[in-house]
């Protein structure tokens, strides 16, 4: 799909549908005056009559508009106008891109308010990449037809060239998710990271099993038994900095699927449960737009890819496991399985010199509970570091809450056996005992753990996306690496 800014007038521009934006508050951008000249005063009319109010994302489709070159316009709500953020822009581009793409259209083009700041801009295009994209990967006939080009008014080129990496790479890790457990398992995962790798001129290191053995990645290597897939560990080194500058290391849970292993989810349960990598997606696509927008950074991905299936050499409860970093992990429940990974992931982070860490994973149910379906729990052991990550999510529009680690929490991780234990006592509190199991890896190094187990895939639709693999933190972490101090 290719993106321009549109230089004729919105009733002028020979276009296959047009979209027009306009405020809750009844304060006409230029692009809707205009529009109301040249259709003698249409959109007040209608602002009148209430039949357009301008709330957010309200959608509204004037056919056939005498005056107007395009056939359909499209009335988009932008909301208060005090009230726009990245974040909005984001959702309202995606949500008439998405409405558009109902069927194919060769020309689009939108008009919003050329008052927005270049970074709006940015957002709306990414929005646009993402509206338009859908999860029907095998659908015979497509839901979601992305347009031959998009038209932005008021947007400067370089700006819709940015916001398409960011959308693209929101939908890489959306196209990730999305695809079944039969697509996506340890090894093709990481061949579509070194995919990326090459693309991107992004250094690459695939561990297989024999590397996963030598390096001593006994809890990893544990959880990935049960399966015939074999496990995978992928080191992605992005260097936008000297090369003396130490990394920001980004960390991803990559369960491809996740049964429960013996501790065995129920049919319900695990039925999304090819989501269980969307972690490692995310961290994946969000290295590919930090190298495509070649942001002065150096950033290094650690991938953690294993599938928790049952057979008869599946890891079981009671064992107890040796974790890269020394520490023994007694296993109380095979489907807390995500932290066992990580532990193994984050030390390789530890040890490749990060000077700050992020990890993402779908780790608990817990988290949704706490927070429902779609926030993203926080965690850290540094304040600053924590409040420079929900500050990023805050400004994209992301949003994202941080929950407690109180030193007392880490009592529930205690075993008799070995150092730790992989579950707490009991369910309450589960997305922080799961984090303070996660500390025990960092060793001291500033660290926010993302619990994305909610908002990484959607049952159902949101006026902006469709149901699915959402890409969530790709945004997020795109703008960590951007305003990293
Ligand atoms: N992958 C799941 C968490 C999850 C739940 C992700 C719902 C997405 C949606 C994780 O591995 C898991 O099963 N966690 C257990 C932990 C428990 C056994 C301590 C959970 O949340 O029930
Ligand atoms: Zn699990
Ligand atoms: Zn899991």
């Amino acid at each position: 799909m290719k993106l321009l800014p549109a230089t004729e007038k919105i009733t002028e521009i020979d276009a296959d549908a047009v979209v027009l934006g306009i405020y809750a508050d009844g304060q006409p951008t230029a692009h809707a005056a205009q529009f109301d000249q040249v259709t003698d005063g249409l959109l007040g009319r209608l602002l009148e009559a209430k039949e357009i109010t301008g709330k957010t994302n309200k959608l509204v489709p004037l056919l056939a508009v005498a005056g107007v070159r395009a056939q359909l316009v499209l009335v988009v709500g932008l909301g208060e106008k005090e009230k726009l953020t990245r974040g909005s822009a984001y959702r309202v581009a995606a949500t008439a891109a998405r409405r558009l793409s109902l069927k194919q259209r060769q020309r689009v083009a939108m008009y919003f308010d050329d008052a927005w700041s270049d970074e709006t801009f940015q957002a709306a295009a990414a929005g646009v990449i993402t509206g338009c994209q859908g999860q029907d990967l095998y659908r015979t006939e497509k839901k979601r037809h992305p347009f031959g080009e998009v038209l932005l008014a008021g947007a400067a080129a370089e700006e819709l060239s940015q916001g398409q990496i960011v959308g693209e790479a929101v939908n890489l890790a959306r196209q990730l998710v999305n695809e079944p457990a039969a697509q996506i398992y340890p090894e093709s995962f990481a061949r579509q990271a070194q995919e990326v790798a090459d693309a991107c001129q992004l250094e690459c290191e695939i561990w297989d099993q024999a590397r996963l053995e030598a390096e001593n990645c006994g809890a990893l290597l544990a959880v990935a038994r049960g399966s015939v897939r074999p496990a995978r560990l992928v080191i992605l080194r992005y260097q936008g900095a000297g090369a003396d500058q130490r990394p920001l290391a980004l960390v991803g849970k990559g369960v491809t699927f996740d049964s429960g292993g013996l501790s065995l989810k129920p049919s319900d349960g695990m039925l999304a449960m090819k989501c269980d990598m969307a972690g490692a997606a995310a961290v994946l696509a969000a290295l590919q737009a930090i190298a495509r927008l070649q942001l002065p950074v150096n950033v290094v991905a650690i991938m953690g890819l294993v599938e928790n299936m049952v057979s008869g050499d599946s890891y079981k409860l009671g064992d107890v496991l040796t974790a890269r970093s020394g520490k023994t992990i007694e296993i109380h429940n095979t489907d807390a399985e995500g932290r066992v990974v990580l532990a193994d992931a984050l030390n390789v982070a530890v040890e490749q010199g990060a000077t700050k860490i992020i990890d993402l994973a779908t780790l608990t149910g817990a988290c949704c509970v706490a927070l429902g379906n779609d926030v993203v729990g926080a965690m850290a052991n540094d304040q600053a570091w924590c409040d420079a990550v929900t500050g990023a999510a805050q400004n994209v529009g992301e949003p994202i809450w941080q929950l407690p680690m109180f030193p007392e929490y880490g009592q529930q991780i205690k075993s008799q056996i070995a150092d730790i234990k992989n579950v707490g006592e009991g369910r309450w509190g589960g997305a922080i005992t799961a984090a303070k199991f996660l500390e025990e890896f960092v060793d001291d190094t500033p660290w926010v753990h993302l619990d994305i187990a909610g908002p990484s895939f959607l049952e159902k639709a949101k006026p902006w996306m469709d149901g699915g693999g959402t890409g969530v933190m790709v945004r997020t972490l795109i703008e960590v690496a951007r305003t990293l101090k």
